[in-house]
């Protein structure tokens, strides 16, 4: 990312950040110890997601425009965050990076990136489901 300012420059702009974010959730919604925690229309989740990946990564804040101060651990705080779900929300995400072809030192500085809020959103050890 030599060249870029920011890491949203560096993955292709808003419409990099989509193409992850269009890989990232079916793997999400396959993986045995995520899928039961989002809702089966995942379009409303990957438009967020999408509005928000574009801020956190520098570029124009279109989150917090929409949706207010973006209060991220709070917002997950409903859902059941265990350090393997942490790890395994990672992992898809990693996937995802892959299959966007994305150059391998860009790949480890946006996981990088992503590690800390991961494991920061832990919010239980217990590995049972989200009870609603
Ligand atoms: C640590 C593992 C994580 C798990 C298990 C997880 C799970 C979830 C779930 C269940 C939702 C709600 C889906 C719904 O609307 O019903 C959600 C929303 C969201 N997550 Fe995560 N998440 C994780 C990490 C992250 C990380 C690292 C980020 C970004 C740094 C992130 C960004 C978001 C955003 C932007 C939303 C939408 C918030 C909104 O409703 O406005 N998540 N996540």
């Amino acid at each position: 990312m030599n060249n870029y300012r920011t890491i949203y420059d560096a993955v292709g702009g808003f419409e990099g950040i989509t193409r992850i974010v269009e890989a990232f959730y079916p793997r999400v919604q396959k993986h045995p110890l995520l899928a039961p925690l989002f809702p089966e229309d995942i379009f409303p989740v990957m438009e967020k997601q999408a509005l928000f990946l574009s801020q956190f990564f520098g570029g124009p804040a279109l989150y917090s425009d929409q949706y207010g101060h973006p209060m991220m651990r709070a917002r997950h705080m409903p859902f059941p965050i265990t350090p393997e779900r942490a790890e395994a929300w990672l992992s898809c995400m990693r996937g995802a990076l892959e299959e966007n072809g994305l150059p391998a030192e860009l790949q480890e500085i946006v996981l990088e990136r992503l590690s800390g809020p991961a494991h920061h959103f832990v919010n239980t050890n217990e590995t049972n489901e989200q009870e609603t």
